[in-house]
């Protein structure tokens, strides 16, 4: 389980050498906690196994967008990692961190012009362009800006990965990038090979997140490896770079079964090994993009238990002061959780309880019948693995303030995030005159 440490004299639960209690005494709740050597060891475990498997050229690149911090990013680029951005936020972020930018890899399925000229002038590693309109668009903001950039282009391989539907990206109704079976990938990769001021190094896809097992990966490797031999043969285009994105799994529940990273690069490399000897072409550098990987198992929630609602016959409410403004994931998704007294996370669980949030909507829940050792109001509640698309999908809604992120090392926690206040809450609202 998820970080399930506890202290041997006082039994609660420790985080990084931290007492939970004591954070959240010290830092308040709801808090959003980061073990920082379980980080460091995820960026550690996939560079190794992509080295080993990959070779040399093989890249990890983290997706900021499971949490985009500048501290976190400083983390993973101290690694060795580089940062995949979504937008001109994550990549400012990255910037802030001091991530080279040759090392950032700039994603999104509709850039604005003003993101893909702020990707030129920060002059990041690659562009991973979606369509068409933006090749076209990219190409002329190069000519303006004098300029030359390194692309990728993103393809749907045509898997369709077993996990939530939400979350899958790879199948033709998808959102993202360039249909393989049609032939549009193939012809605007023609297209691209011969675009001034664009130079083509790889094609990429991305098939889903949350993905348990190496199947869909390594199935998705086998058709992107064969286009790529499709294409040098038929086309005289060739490529040396695939990206096969990220997704994949950790554990949330016991029933998650995560994969150690070398169990799904062995087969995904055999795959594609396989293909260049069969079609005597040149192994790619590859590349991969683990978000929820590096960062969700290092991440636990604190929260203060308030209201306690039986409602006979029916279910007890446990209400805390968090909720869907700092974790959409149960609303979105219905995601399963481990919940924890952290003062005792091992006590025995006898009643099936719903944990609530403080947010006006009946669907705010954290988690439902789950069974609980009797919890009463001011216990602190733990919620296992929030590290990645928590914090970085939070909102204000109901002006709830985002919650303060700590990071803990060696029984030393900093702040990385400071938690917003109600000024805060206020600061982009404008008076017009006359009001
Ligand atoms: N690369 C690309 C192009 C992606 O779109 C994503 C995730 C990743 C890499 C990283 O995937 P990961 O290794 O984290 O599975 N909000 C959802 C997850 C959305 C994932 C979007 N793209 C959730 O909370 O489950």
């Amino acid at each position: 389980m998820p970080n399930k440490d506890t202290g041997h004299s006082t039994g609660h639960l420790i985080i990084g050498g931290c007492d939970t209690l004591d954070l959240a005494m010290r830092f308040g709740t709801p808090l959003h906690v980061l073990d920082e050597m379980r980080i460091r060891s995820a960026c550690r475990a996939y560079r190794q196994a992509a080295s080993a498997h990959f070779g040399p050229l093989a890249r990890v690149v983290y997706a900021s967008k499971a949490l985009c911090t500048t501290a976190v990013l400083r983390i993973v680029a101290s690694e060795g990692l580089g940062v995949d951005v979504v937008s001109g936020g994550e990549l400012h972020t990255a910037l802030c961190a001091r991530v080279r930018p040759a090392d950032i890899v700039f994603h999104g399925n509709n850039k604005t012009p003003r993101e893909l000229a702020e990707a030129l002038s920060a002059g990041v590693g690659r562009i991973v362009v979606d369509n068409e309109e933006e090749l076209t668009r990219l190409a002329s903001l190069c000519a303006e800006h004098g300029t030359e950039t390194d692309i990728l282009l993103r393809i749907k391989p045509g898997v369709s990965a077993h996990t939530h539907e939400y979350v899958r990206t790879g199948a033709i109704d998808s959102k993202f990038g360039v249909a393989l079976e049609t032939g549009e990938a193939e012809r605007l990769l023609i297209r691209a090979a011969s675009v001034p001021g664009i130079r083509l190094r790889g094609i990429h896809c991305h098939i889903g997140s949350q993905i348990f097992g190496p199947d869909s990966f390594v199935e998705a490797a086998r058709i992107m490896t064969g286009f790529m031999a499709d294409l040098s043969e038929r086309d005289g285009i060739l490529l040396t770079e695939l990206n096969l994105g990220g997704g994949y799994g950790v554990r949330y529940v016991d029933e998650d079964t995560p994969d150690a990273p070398e169990d799904v690069f062995r087969p995904v490399a055999a795959s594609i090994r396989e293909i260049c000897e069969n079609r005597a072409f040149p192994f790619p550098a590859i590349c991969l993009e683990p978000g929820r990987a590096i960062v969700a198992e290092a991440g636990t929630t604190l929260y203060t238990a308030g209201s306690v609602k039986h409602i006979p016959g029916v279910r007890t409410y446990v209400a805390v002061d968090g909720g869907m403004f700092e974790n959409p994931r149960y609303a979105l998704y219905g995601s399963a959780y481990e919940i924890v007294r952290a003062d005792d996370p091992n006590a025995v669980r006898t009643d099936p309880v719903t944990i609530a949030g403080k947010c006006c909507e009946s669907g705010d829940l954290i988690q439902e019948h789950i069974p609980m050792p009797p919890l009463g109001t001011g216990d602190i509640l733990a919620v296992m693995s929030t590290g990645a698309y928590h914090y970085s999908m939070a909102s204000n809604y109901n002006r709830n303030a985002r919650p303060a992120v700590v990071l803990c090392r060696e029984g030393r926690a900093v702040e990385i995030v400071r938690r917003e206040s109600y000024e805060d809450l206020v600061r982009n609202d404008c008076i017009p005159e006359g009001l």
